[in-house]
């Protein structure tokens, strides 16, 4: 049962029951639609109550319909709007919780409509590179007038339905029910009170106009255009609604037809869809069932009050948890605290976070230079400096003094988690929580799994995830987890290109331009020069043969290890981001291929960013087939939220596949030829291979 129908009184009633959220599945819509045959039929049912049960009114189209032919299968969303709005008898949608895309559509279709208070009211298509395709552009403009439709369907956002039906004019609402209990009984009284009306208003038979018309409109694509920058669907939601202020109803719906599968085939809504299911996947562990019993997590503490301990702490403070952070001195104690104290100010002077909730939210935070105050914690992070010797010390004190069950998180970037783990006598208690900076800002969060890391404190720290608002996906065991043994591959590929003639602002414009946040120079002087420069350290003794270029070492070896010394590949003024070209460093890079005998030559945009982006494909793919990421799209995952990869091309992997594996794998044996390239580096990993030779793609 997808829509269940019964008559009370005289009047009948459709229940969507499709959970969680009454998706529009072809099952629900065919409920419908015979539900409504059944009552246009019954000379006892007057008129029609449409509702949701559980959690929403609907929350649009089904996800596990999307992009397949059971979508538009009939009866499609068109024909279930069609046999609604132009039924004989009065219709009446009764609105509660959500109310959204294809269900706010079918709403619109109804003749009248009542809302219960608090009622969420969105088309949220434009989030998915869309727009709504069943007349929410031709009747929203005409329920709330142009502005406020366009606004709703440009930004995706959810509105409340009260505020909706404040605004004067509004004929989206006919009553909102103040006691949403009291919903259905006031929507069958409601249908009742217009059982006899004959000449049933239709939302279509509106006006939809904007006294500045064409102004208005020019006004709209220049914001709109401004802000959408590389996607599509925000202009076209523009035309679309353009249409409804210009055409006939009809034509206009026939205009949004042909923009909604126009948008469709763009690589750009095929990006946010697949990262809608990514990122819904990334939260689901294969072996870790979804009904695993989690820990309980009321207290935290926080083990280190540097750059990420604090950082991490406010996520913790922010979702109301109370946090117990430790240091070895007071001083570096006080430091962390005023610098949390100064991150939630700059928030309360931007108007982005009360006075009262900042005031709450320190008061959740325990500062402590004592063990003893961490004995009736559930999870401690531990953020002390990445050093084997320091990290062996905290754990085998955490191990003293923790009660039964709390779970052990490390953030270590580099370290082995399973070394880790076996300072303690419960390693299955300890897994990694790998943050990255600034903490109280990046989405992602690493989840690293230890050899023996327990399937409840999996489940646990998942949950708790997304309780702080993170974005987790599971890592194993590997050097640099997911992103950084990616990332390293990438830094590698920016250093052959300077050998071979780029210079550090072409490719960072290159890449930039691409659609990354930050090119990999850039990016090398925020987060530290000299991190990279441990890592090759290290690399040495570990992969003497592996080949890398020297200009980062020279660089560092100069002292110029980025923002924080004023000078990395660019200069910096002080307190300021902003790169400005250093002459120097140019004449350092020109020196160095001379002394390692390439004669420079021109690389084009093209070649510098397939060769970045794809030495990311290469490692992820790498990455997947050994088991340390569960599936490509997790990939994505960790791309989109850690290292700004362009959210409209869905993230490396999805880029590859769109490019075509094949495609991929012929351009990795032409750079294998290159003589100052790594001929290794570009042996496409065998998955990769493999997909290529098969046709397929990664999933
Ligand atoms: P940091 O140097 O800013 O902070 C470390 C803090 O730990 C210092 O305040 C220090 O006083 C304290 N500390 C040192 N030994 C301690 C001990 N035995 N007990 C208590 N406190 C102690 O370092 P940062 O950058 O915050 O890094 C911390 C950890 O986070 C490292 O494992 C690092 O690899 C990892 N990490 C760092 C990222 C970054 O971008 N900085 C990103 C992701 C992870």
């Amino acid at each position: 049962m997808t829509a269940e129908y019964k008559v009370l009184d005289g009047v009948a009633l459709i229940t969507l029951d499709n959970p969680p959220v009454n998706g529009l599945s072809h099952a629900t819509r065919q409920g419908i639609v015979d539900g409504m045959n059944q009552a246009l039929a019954d000379d006892g049912v007057q008129a029609i109550v449409i509702t949701g049960a559980g959690k929403a009114f609907s929350g649009g189209a089904d996800i596990t319909e999307f992009g397949k032919e059971a979508a538009m299968r009939e009866p499609n969303l068109h024909s279930v709007i069609g046999v609604v709005e132009n039924a004989s008898k009065p219709v009446v949608a009764a609105i509660h919780t959500v109310v959204m895309g294809g269900g706010l559509e079918l709403a619109l279709a109804c003749h009248y409509r009542v809302v219960a208070s608090g009622t969420k009211v969105a088309l949220p298509e434009v989030k998915l590179g869309l727009l709504p395709g069943a007349g929410g552009t031709q009747r929203l403009p005409r329920a709330i007038g142009v502005e406020a439709a366009l606004n709703m369907i440009v930004s995706g956002e959810s509105v409340d339905a009260d505020l909706l039906a404040s605004m004067p004019g509004q004929k989206l609402f006919d009553e909102v029910v103040q006691q949403p209990e009291q919903l259905l009984q006031e929507a069958l009284a409601f249908a009742k009170s217009v059982a006899k009306v004959k000449d049933l208003p239709k939302v279509r038979d509106l006006p939809a106009k904007h006294p500045q018309g064409e102004a208005f409109f020019q006004f709209a694509r220049n914001t709109v255009g401004a802000v959408a920058k590389n996607l599509p669907a925000p202009l076209k939601c523009v035309e679309a609604v353009e249409a409804a202020t210009k055409m006939k109803f009809n034509d206009g719906l026939a205009k949004e037809r042909e923009l909604f599968i126009n948008l469709m085939w763009t690589p750009e809504s095929r990006a946010l869809r697949h990262l809608f299911f990514a990122e819904r996947a990334a939260s689901k562990i294969n072996d870790v069932p979804a009904d695993t019993p989690k820990r309980e997590i009321k207290a935290v503490g926080v083990i280190g009050a540097g750059t990420m301990g604090g950082g991490i702490a406010m996520n913790f403070l922010n979702a109301g948890i109370p946090v117990t952070i430790l240091e070895t001195k007071q001083e570096a104690l006080d430091r962390g605290l005023a610098t949390i104290g100064k991150n939630y100010e700059a928030q309360v002077k931007k108007g982005k976070l009360a006075q009262d909730k900042y005031e709450a939210r320190m008061a959740l935070l325990k500062p402590t230079l004592s063990y003893d105050d961490l004995k009736d914690v559930d999870l401690v992070i531990e953020a002390v400096f990445e050093d084997m010797g320091v990290k062996e010390q905290v754990f085998k004190k955490l191990d003293e003094v923790l009660k039964p069950g709390a779970i052990l998180a490390s953030n270590t970037s580099t370290l082995d988690l399973n070394q880790i783990a076996a300072f303690t006598k419960r390693p299955q208690d300890v897994v990694g929580l790998h943050f990255f900076s600034p903490a109280n800002v990046m989405k992602l969060l690493e989840v690293v799994r230890g050899e023996k890391t327990a399937h409840d404190v999996l489940a646990t720290v998942m949950a708790l995830a997304k309780k702080i608002r993170k974005v987790a996906v599971v890592a194993g065991v590997t050097d640099g987890f997911i992103g950084n043994r990616m990332i390293e591959q990438y830094g590698r590929q920016a250093g052959f290109l300077l050998d071979e003639g780029a210079t550090p602002q072409q490719v960072d414009k290159a890449i930039e331009k691409f659609g990354f946040a930050m090119g990999p120079f850039r990016m090398g002087d925020l987060a530290g020069n000299d991190i990279g420069w441990a890592i090759r350290k290290r690399r040495a003794v570990e992969k003497p043969d592996m080949r890398y270029s020297k200009t980062a070492d020279l660089l560092c070896e100069k002292g110029r290890f980025g923002q924080k010394t004023g000078a990395g590949w660019y200069d910096y003024e002080p307190g300021k981001r902003e790169p400005i070209v250093n002459q120097e460093v140019l004449e350092m890079i020109e020196q160095h291929r001379k002394d390692i005998g390439i004669t420079p030559r021109k690389i084009s945009d093209e070649e510098i960013v397939q060769r970045l982006v794809l030495s990311l494909v290469n490692e992820g793919a790498r990455i997947v087939e050994e088991g340390f990421a569960q599936r490509a799209s997790d990939i994505d995952i960790v791309y989109l939220y850690g290292y700004g990869f362009p959210f409209w091309r869905g993230g490396p992997m999805n880029y590859a596949n769109e490019l075509g594996l094949f495609n991929v794998v012929e351009t990795m044996k032409r750079f294998a030829k290159n003589p100052h390239d790594d001929a290794q580096f570009w042996q496409p990993a065998p998955l990769l291979a493999q997909l290529a030779k098969e046709g397929k793609q990664f999933k």
